[in-house]
């Protein structure tokens, strides 16, 4: 199965990505991450994406599309998830012909609806482990030990540098702008299935599998 996490900065994709790797084995593809770690490079590609994010712009398609491409034709995996890619309906198109070239599908796209004002919270306690890549929060997940990852035992626990309410305000726009179109698009591609991403985080990782065994 492949499937898309889709919803606004702060909806919970991340943490629900991770779950399901963890639950089905199934391999993550987020082109936040993917981005983050161009960005540590220091090329000048690297340079001129990390001004972007920062700002809470998208960056190209083209950058994106390729930083796919390479995934899908080099990972092999049970599935796929892809958090926080396409965000625009350029990207939608391209990962389907990805798909295809690889004799593979898009099998459902999972909505993550939220309400913006709980988004400023959600970002703004959000901090992860620069070793494993598990998310916590300040209030709603904190680490057991405090400043020690759960998972890795890790203490490199970091914030991001766009989790600001300036940046954020930025990434919501973009989010209504550009991404919040692909909503409809899967809706006609009968592939949409609408997630309530306020609930806990058991409780929505609860409602993704049950809408994965249904068909629409
Ligand atoms: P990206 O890294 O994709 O960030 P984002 O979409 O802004 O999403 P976030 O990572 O902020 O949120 P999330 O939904 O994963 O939430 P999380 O699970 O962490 O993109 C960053 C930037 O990269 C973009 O702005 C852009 O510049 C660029 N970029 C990336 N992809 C691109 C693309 N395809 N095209 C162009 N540009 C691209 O949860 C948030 C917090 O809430 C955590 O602290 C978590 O513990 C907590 N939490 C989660 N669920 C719950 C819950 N149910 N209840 C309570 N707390 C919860
Ligand atoms: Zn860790």
């Amino acid at each position: 199965t492949n499937i898309i996490l889709l919803g606004p900065p702060g909806a919970g994709k991340g943490t629900q990505a991770r779950k399901l790797v963890e639950e089905r084995g199934m391999v993550q593809l987020s082109t936040g991450d993917m981005l983050r770690e161009a960005r540590t490079s220091g090329t000048d590609m690297g340079k001129r994406v990390a001004e972007v994010m920062d700002r809470g712009q998208l960056v190209t398609d083209e950058i994106v599309i390729g930083l796919i491409r390479e995934k899908l034709e080099t990972v092999k995996a049970p599935g796929f998830i892809f958090d926080g890619f396409p965000r625009t309906l350029r990207q939608a198109d391209a990962l389907g012909e990805l798909l295809a070239a690889e004799g593979q599908q898009l099998d459902a796209v999972i909505e993550l609806r939220v309400d913006d004002q709980v988004l400023v919270d959600r970002v703004s306690g959000r901090y992860t482990c620069g070793d494993c890549g598990e998310v916590y929060h300040d209030k709603t997940r904190p680490t057991k030990v405090e400043g020690v990852c759960d998972v890795c035992g890790s203490h490199n626990l970091k914030r991001r540098a766009d989790d600001n309410a300036e940046s954020l305000k930025t990434r919501l726009m973009e989010y209504y702008k550009k991404t919040s179109p692909l909503v409809g698009y899967y809706y006609h591609a009968h592939k949409l299935h609408v997630v309530d991403g306020l609930a806990e985080i058991d409780e929505v990782s609860a409602a993704i599998n049950k809408a994965l065994e249904t068909p629409l």
